[in-house]
């Protein structure tokens, strides 16, 4: 089969078509034909040999052995169903699943073995370039708003509130009954409120201030997507809590506490990512895609991701 890999550390160029042996589904396993496979921040840092949470260089992730395959979200068909595995899923169902990618295993390839837990069946009426958007920071916006424990009517912030994560946070938030104040730049701002913020301010290292002036005595909780850290953690009152997608050690600044999400904990998580389907189904969820490329043109997905500013997923197509 052919993979999308690289076999040293680098920018868009290193990335390159390559020959790698079918993978075959052991025990709880299946193996998707893969259609489409999103293009993310971290698969962008994997590719630059930088860890993504701490932004530091990881040269554990040569000690995988190269080539090493990017890529963590996915959608397509299952076309082989390992031994002794229980599940409902029937080969050439359309499934989406998610991936946390250790050497030549990663969503960027045409067969992708995963463990059956990982996958579900896509959302009915949507194929694979945009289903292939849905299960890594679905995940990641679903489990940053059960570790921030809030209730109805309470106050969640959100940064990079445009992104991909952010939009989730939101558009879930907004289902779970917060009220939702989210940043944005003025050319997004019809973005963010269509998504379903009840107030949206003006994002910068100073957004704080402006969360303030919304919410004057603090928000409950606050999900900072745009990685802005310590800048941000002011505008959360005094014992709630802060949600990092990223790497953020400190002691709690003025009673509020960091929680670090790692959505590779989550990529089991069946549960989870049945309730991402039937949040789309029901429309409480919108899949976003910027642009596809096919999957030989994954440098160019790759320049395009990280000069920023794209709005909705760069997905590579590995259908045609
Ligand atoms: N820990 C985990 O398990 C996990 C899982 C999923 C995602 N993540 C991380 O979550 C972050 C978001 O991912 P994503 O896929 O949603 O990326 P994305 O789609 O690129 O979204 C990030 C958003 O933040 C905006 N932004 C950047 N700097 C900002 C600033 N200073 N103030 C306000 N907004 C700013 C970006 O705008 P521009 O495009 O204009 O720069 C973009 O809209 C990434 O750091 C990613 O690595 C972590």
């Amino acid at each position: 089969m052919k993979a999308i890999g690289f076999y040293e550390f680098g920018g868009p160029e290193v990335l390159q078509v390559v020959e790698l042996p079918d993978p075959i589904p052991g025990p709880g396993e299946v193996r998707v034909r893969v259609g489409a496979a999103a293009v993310s921040p971290t698969d962008t840092l994997r590719r630059a040999g930088i860890r993504a949470l701490d932004g530091k260089p990881a040269p554990e992730l040569a000690e995988q052995g190269f080539p090493l395959v990017p890529g963590m979200e996915l959608a397509g068909v299952i076309d082989l169903i390992g031994p002794n595995t229980e599940t409902d899923l029937q080969v050439g169902e359309h499934v989406v699943g998610a991936i946390f990618p250790s050497g030549t295993r990663g969503a960027y390839s045409e067969l992708v073995v995963l463990p059956v837990e990982s996958v579900v069946r896509t959302p009915e009426g949507v194929d694979d370039i945009a289903a292939s958007t849905l299960a890594m920071n679905g995940l990641t916006a679903m489990v940053s708003l059960e570790t921030l424990q809030l209730d109805r009517g309470q106050t969640i912030g959100v940064t990079g509130a445009a992104g991909t994560y952010g939009g989730y946070v939101v558009q879930l938030a907004k289902a779970a009954g917060l009220q939702v104040i989210a940043d944005a730049a003025e050319k997004d701002r019809d973005l963010v409120r269509s998504l379903g913020a009840d107030v949206v301010v003006e994002r910068g290292d100073d957004v704080a201030d402006r969360f303030l002036e919304i919410a004057p005595d603090g928000l409950d909780g606050l999900a900072d997507g745009a990685v802005l850290n310590e800048k941000v953690a002011r505008a959360v009152k005094s014992g709630g809590n802060l949600v990092t997608v990223r790497h953020f050690e400190s002691a709690p600044v003025n009673g509020v506490t960091f929680h670090a999400v790692r959505v590779r904990h989550n990529v089991r998580d069946t549960d989870k990512l049945d309730r991402l389907r039937r949040l789309v189904e029901e429309g409480k969820l919108s899949l976003r895609v910027a642009r596809t490329f096919p999957a030989c043109e994954a440098a160019e997905a790759h320049r395009l991701l990280e000069l920023g500013g794209t709005r909705g997923r760069v997905v590579l197509n590995f259908g045609d």
